[in-house]
């Protein structure tokens, strides 16, 4: 049994091809799972590693010689590609500069995003470090102000029953339960919210996904974590930025989703899966003038 994953139980195939090998250890040196190991100067495959192969390709992709084979597992060597070379790459000047520009966009043109670079985008999100490969995250892409705003109504439906059932009572009855800083949270944002969203929705407004032209939602499985997902999410925010599209990263949507199960099911959101976070995305209508510097809240270092 390999790690479990919701599409694939069992470990990866390695095959190396001793013909062309070159004994250089740069597979066994790599390989993050120990199931690569140089015995008698040559390289062997364990038998007894904890997970098995899982898959990462990291043995065919240091190969000099091209002679390992991982297959399984959703891999194979057809899926190496070339290696962009530096010229290719973003200097950190570029990169920096990316991040910098970036700003959450809330208003979009009256302009539908072209499905090639949706697909771009979901293609350069996959890039992402998810946890153990393959990557147990999904994405669905809601495409068209139409289509994104019928989910957003129904995710406003949802909103209604939540503040039918949280009435502020509710969190003065839960106050001795629950920490401080959850009752703080239910009572100063996200009952607040809530009714925003409700309220807006009844003004003809959508403060939910503000009228984007796509939205994507992010979901993971349940051998995954919240954060494969979330890093997922913000691969797809800095690609979107990359190609000139302006995007928001949307929270109020998963708690709702999360919740609807026949909703999960109409976007083809798998069975178990957990709707994580959503990324609107269209062409800005607003132009920043300026960046601003943003910190953590607390920095430390330890030598
Ligand atoms: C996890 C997460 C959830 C968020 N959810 C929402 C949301 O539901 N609605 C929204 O308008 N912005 C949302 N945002 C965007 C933040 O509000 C945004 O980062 C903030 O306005 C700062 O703007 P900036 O991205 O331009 O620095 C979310 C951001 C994160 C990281």
């Amino acid at each position: 049994m390999g790690v479990i994953h919701s599409l694939y139980r069992e470990p990866a195939k390695v095959e190396i091809d001793e013909r062309t090998c070159k004994r250089c250890g740069q597979c066994t040196s790599i390989c993050p799972g120990e199931v690569l190991t140089m015995k008698d100067g040559s390289v062997r495959i364990r038998g007894d590693s904890p997970f098995g192969c899982i898959a990462c390709g990291h043995c065919m992709m240091v190969c000099p010689e091209d002679s390992v084979r991982v297959t399984g597992r959703g891999i194979s060597p057809e899926d190496l590609l070339l290696m962009p070379s530096s010229e290719e790459r973003a200097t950190v000047d570029e990169l920096g500069a990316l991040m910098r520009a970036r700003r959450s966009v809330r208003r979009f043109k009256e302009k539908e995003v072209e499905p090639e670079l949706l697909d771009r985008i979901v293609d350069m999100a996959a890039s992402g470090p998810m946890g153990i490969p393959p990557w147990d995250v999904g994405c669905v892409t809601v495409r068209g102000q139409d289509k994104v705003r019928e989910l957003a109504d129904e995710i406003i439906k949802g909103y209604e029953k939540f503040l039918k059932i949280f009435k502020p009572w509710v969190f003065t009855l839960m106050h001795p339960f629950v920490r401080q800083a959850t009752y703080q949270r239910f009572k100063y944002f996200i009952r607040p919210l809530a009714e925003t969203y409700v309220g807006c929705h009844h003004e003809g407004r959508d403060v939910l996904f503000y009228d984007a032209p796509a939205v994507m939602v992010f979901h993971y499985s349940p051998y995954a974590d919240l954060a494969d997902a979330t890093i997922a999410c913000v691969y797809a925010m800095l690609a979107s930025e990359s190609l000139g599209l302006g995007n928001t990263i949307i929270g109020g949507a998963a708690p709702i989703l999360q919740r609807n199960k026949a909703l999960c099911q109409r976007l083809g959101i798998p069975e178990g899966n957990t709707p994580a976070i959503a990324l609107i995305l269209g062409y800005p209508a607003t132009k920043f003038r300026r960046a601003i510097r943003r910190s953590f809240a607390a920095v430390n270092t330890i030598c």
